[in-house]
């Protein structure tokens, strides 16, 4: 089974990705990891991103590894954050990225596979689609309390980025037609986590017997 989590930044995604996958036994796809890698090979070795994107090799297992490297906290720097946004609009890169993250999945296994555009453009069959928001507010208060930045400056970065990812032409992030839309303001994350884990559950429970 694959389920796609889609939704802005700050919308608690990757905690609860991580989290559902945990409960339910299923591999965790990062997929903003492999932009922000494509985003820090670009900037480190002054690389077209379209290249970078072709060429790099990345590795998301533990940890995040670039080339053999653990990147996993230099691709969560703000600089980076902000690269990976911008890298993130170039049809080139990610018509490469998707071309990786299809050849995962496609691989086998259960996956939750988290990002911006799993259920729209990645893997439109997925067997659950889920769309994660919250309030700008809510939002920019749980980055800010995890990378430490100041809550107004996280607000303004956000609303950068949020208008760069809802407006670019390539697959620019919008919850799939038959996406269940969750608001994660106000609930804990654990809540959020066993609703996907149940709804999950259901639809293994009721795919159709193979005859
Ligand atoms: O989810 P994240 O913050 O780690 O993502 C980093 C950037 O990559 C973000 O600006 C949006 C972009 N991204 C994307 O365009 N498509 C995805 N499937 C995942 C991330």
């Amino acid at each position: 089974m694959v389920i796609a989590l889609d939704g802005p930044a700050g919308a608690g995604k990757s905690t609860v990705a991580r989290a559902v996958a945990d409960a339910l036994g299923f591999t965790y796809l990062d997929t903003g990891a492999m932009y922000r890698c494509v985003a820090l090979a670009a900037l480190t070795r002054g690389e077209a991103p379209d290249r970078v994107a072709t060429s790099v090799r990345i590795e998301l297992t533990d940890a995040v590894r670039l080339d053999g490297v653990d990147v996993s906290a230099a691709i969560r720097d703000p600089e980076v954050s902000a690269e990976a946004s911008r890298i993130a609009v170039l049809p080139a890169v990610r018509a490469a990225l998707v071309t990786r993250q299809r050849e995962l999945i496609a691989a086998g296994g259960d996956w939750v596979a988290e990002g911006r555009d799993i259920g729209t453009v990645v893997w439109p069959e997925a067997e659950l689609k889920v769309f994660l928001t919250a309030s700008p507010e809510a939002r920019a208060r749980r980055r800010s309390a995890q990378t430490g930045a100041p809550y107004e400056q996280t607000l303004a970065e956000q609303i950068e980025r949020d208008a760069r990812d809802g407006s670019r032409a390539q697959s620019p992030l919008r919850a799939a037609a038959d996406a269940i839309c969750l608001d994660s303001t106000g609930l804990r994350l654990s809540e959020v986590v066993a609703a996907i884990a149940r709804l999950a559950r259901e639809r293994m429970a009721n795919r159709p017997a193979l005859s």
